[in-house]
């Protein structure tokens, strides 16, 4: 089968929970290898847009394909396939609190069912490792855990899996500045290292700067615009003015200009 022009491609997307219509007419398109932001006020149907995309939920209309496949119309093995190729950091964490971090990480490579413990093992050692976590800390429960921490444990397990498509819903919300920043470089090092395509959500603007390809803006029930930051930043629209240029916009570029974009790899 020829290789898809986009790894995610949704046309016409349309949810409704009861009369409240959250996507009409909804599309975006996201390229291989690239890190894409989206954006938008809260409430405007960016969680849901991310469980549509993993399956989780349906909309009322519309298509959504991953890898060439549909999520809308596909059987449940096909979603399962599917599954495998995806890592899913959540908004919550979503970390199971019966588990320790070992087996919280392990969770998804043991659901496979083919692989031998101790090649599981190793597998989790690696990805906590990736996320400057020691094999001391598996041994620990989410409870026991700074905020940080959570969300390097749930980036690992998104990754224990060797995706090749990686979720991240608002992964740096909550975390002080510089454990943000720490966060940021170490999904911008594991991005260049894995060359995995990143789905973000964030209202960081200085997470959004430092990662973003290219950003999607969601108002007005869909995409308004999908373009690179710069592109996005000259797009006229008052949700784009309050967002960006407002005083915390602002701080965010100009922090984003001191530190270069050379520094940043972006162009
Ligand atoms: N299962 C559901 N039943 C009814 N309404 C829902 C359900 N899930 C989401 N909604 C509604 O859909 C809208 C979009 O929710 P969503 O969680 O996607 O927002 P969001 O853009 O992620 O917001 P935030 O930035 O605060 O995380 C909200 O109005 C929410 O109340
Ligand atoms: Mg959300």
């Amino acid at each position: 089968m020829a290789e898809a022009p986009w790894i995610i491609d949704i046309r016409g997307l349309r949810t409704a929970f009861g009369s409240h219509v959250v996507h009409d007419n909804l599309s975006l398109q996201v390229r291989k290898g690239e890190i894409l932001t989206i954006v938008g006020g809260s409430g405007t149907g960016k969680t849901v847009l991310l469980r549509q995309i993993l399956g989780l939920s349906r909309p009322a209309a519309g298509s959504i394909k991953v890898f060439g496949a549909s999520v809308t119309q596909g059987s449940r093995q096909d979603l399962e396939q599917l599954r495998q190729r995806w890592g899913v950091l959540f908004q919550s964490g979503a970390l199971f609190s019966a588990l320790s971090v070992f087996d919280n990480i392990a969770l998804p490579l043991r659901e496979l069912r083919t692989l031998p413990a101790d090649l599981i093992r190793d597998v989790v050692l690696t990805r906590l490792a990736w996320v400057g976590l020691t094999a001391d800390d598996g041994n620990k429960r989410p409870s026991d855990l700074s905020g940080g921490m959570v969300k390097r444990v749930a980036l690992a397990r998104a990754l224990a899996l060797d995706p090749e498509l990686v979720f991240l819903d608002e992964p740096t919300a909550g975390l002080d500045p510089t454990r943000s920043d720490e966060f940021v470089e170490l999904i911008r090092r594991l991005h260049q290292q894995n060359g995995f395509t990143v789905v973000l959500v964030t209202h960081d603007l200085d997470t959004l700067f430092a990662l973003s390809d290219r950003v999607a803006v969601l108002a007005e029930r869909h995409v308004i615009v999908c373009a690179t930051p710069q592109e996005v930043l000259e797009f006229d629209h008052p949700f784009i003015q309050t967002f960006f240029l407002g005083e915390r916009g602002r701080r965010a570029l100009e922090a984003e200009a001191t530190a270069g974009s050379a520094v940043h790899g972006k162009p």
